[in-house]
């Protein structure tokens, strides 16, 4: 049976830290795959003193030898693929090896305008998006008038199908929201560019991450955002517009389950939340600013300060069910380094009645009191320890605890950004 694959998630609302271990497992692997959102996402990896920032390229591009596919299941924003393997190339990063599915669909102007416009329509009930046009992507490939990266490199379809589109999208853009309409030519030209740049990339990329499969190389599966931010299961309204969750990686690479054999959920020490939406944990008091400040906890994409609370075992376990996690990474442990107290919600109360299943309705959720339980810090400076032994005890004591309340092993702990500071706890495609 074909079963080296891995998935890499988000556990919590994204920006766990994804990047830094995609980075980190791509040493050992042959091809990483990103299998779902768009430039939404913002994952940021040290090496040495140098940091890269990354959007849409899966994070396994900064080795030179590693093939990087974008999958069927991405939206792709071209002229954002376009400078993004500038800016690389500026840094030194060759990114030559990378694969676009010729089934991904294309991120046009019209769905960052209609981000924008929907976004101010809703007024105190705004989602908060980055607004990079992705929800409205992901509309039209539902309503099956999407245009595709194989659309889009073909000369004698693109032209129609852009027609098509943009005059659909000018009577709403005109008629439902008083906007500019947008000029055919100008896109068409635009995008005539970006054909001509994606077109060596392009492939039916499903394919090839099989055949990498089929030679039992590793092959990591990198998830955006996080699983509650998933269209599905995550706190909706207030979500993206794709899955996250390990299983949607089968979807959005074209693979099958029985090519996963392990599911890798990324957790931060702590929880964040950019954007609108509900976060029973959040902390309004100085040690959220402190979580905020010590963790630079700015949003890579908007720059919009990350809301900081403690963690939620009832969101990570959800995470877990949700996606099959056998193993955990626990990032970002340092920040708590100066705390005194650290709390865990084990679960939530709600009516008088302990809730261990985070909820589907946005308002039982908002009935629900963090339940926590303390556990004495550590006070020490841990960003220098390189195995678990070198952490104080009661940072052991804290991921020994995690580990507990989840059952699920924590492979990985993470102590710092850059790649010397991850402790390793087994062999995570064993
Ligand atoms: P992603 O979207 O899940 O890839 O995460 P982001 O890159 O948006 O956010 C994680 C941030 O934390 C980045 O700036 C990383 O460089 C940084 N980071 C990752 N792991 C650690 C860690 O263990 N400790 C500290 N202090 N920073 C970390
Ligand atoms: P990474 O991969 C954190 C959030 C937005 C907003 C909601 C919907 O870096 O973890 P969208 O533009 O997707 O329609 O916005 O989702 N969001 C993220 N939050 N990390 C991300 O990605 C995110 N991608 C989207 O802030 O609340
Ligand atoms: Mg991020």
């Amino acid at each position: 049976m074909i079963m080296s694959g891995l998935v890499l998630l988000g556990a919590q609302w994204g920006d766990e830290g994804k990047g830094k271990i995609t980075d980190f497992l791509a040493e050992q692997a042959t091809t990483i795959v990103r299998y779902q959102g768009g430039n939404n996402a913002g994952h940021t990896v040290v090496v040495g003193d140098e940091e890269f920032k990354l959007r849409l390229i899966p994070s396994g591009i900064l080795y030179d030898d590693k093939t990087c596919v974008i999958g069927n299941g991405v939206v792709v924003d071209p002229k954002v693929l376009m400078s993004e393997i500038a800016y690389l190339r500026e840094k030194g990063i060759k990114a030559e090896n990378l694969k676009i599915s010729e089934r991904a669909h294309v991120i046009m102007p019209y769905h960052i305008a209609i981000d924008n416009y929907e976004e101010q329509a809703k007024g105190d009930a705004k989602i908060g998006t980055t607004k990079n046009g992705i929800g409205p992507c992901y509309v039209d490939k539902f309503a099956r008038c999407g245009i595709r990266i194989a659309d889009l490199i073909d000369e004698t379809v693109f032209p129609e199908l852009l027609k098509r589109n943009l005059e659909s999208k000018n009577n709403q853009i005109v008629k439902l929201y008083q906007g500019e309409p947008l000029d055919y030519d100008t896109i068409l030209k635009e995008y005539t560019e970006y054909a001509n740049f994606i077109r060596p990339m392009a492939a039916d990329t499903s394919v090839f991450v099989h055949d990498a499969l089929k030679n039992d190389e590793h092959v990591v599966f990198e998830g955006a955002q996080g699983t509650l931010l998933d269209i599905d299961h995550g706190t909706y309204p207030f979500v993206t517009s794709s899955s996250p969750i390990a299983s949607y990686a089968c979807v959005g690479a074209g693979v099958g389950p029985t090519n996963i054999k392990n599911v890798l959920g990324i957790i931060k020490a702590y929880t964040t939340r950019v954007g609108e939406g509900p976060f029973p944990t959040e902390l309004f008091d100085e040690i959220g600013d402190t979580l905020q400040k010590v963790g630079h906890e700015f949003g890579t994409v908007t720059g919009r300060t990350r809301r900081c609370g403690w963690i939620d075992m009832v969101m990570i376990n959800y995470a877990i069910r949700l996606s099959g996690i056998n193993e955990l990474a626990l990032m970002k442990l340092d920040v708590l380094d100066s705390l005194e107290t650290i709390k865990i919600c084990t679960h939530y109360e709600r009516n008088g009645e302990k809730v261990i299943h985070f909820p589907s309705s946005l308002k039982v959720l908002a009935e629900c009191k963090p339940v926590y339980e303390e556990m004495p810090g550590w006070q020490t400076d841990t960003t220098g320890a390189t195995t678990f032994e070198e952490l104080p005890a009661a940072a052991q004591a804290y991921v020994n605890r995690i580990e507990e309340l989840t059952g699920v092993p924590i492979k990985i702990v993470a102590v710092g950004p850059r790649r010397d500071q991850t402790i390793i706890r087994g062999d995570l495609f064993a």
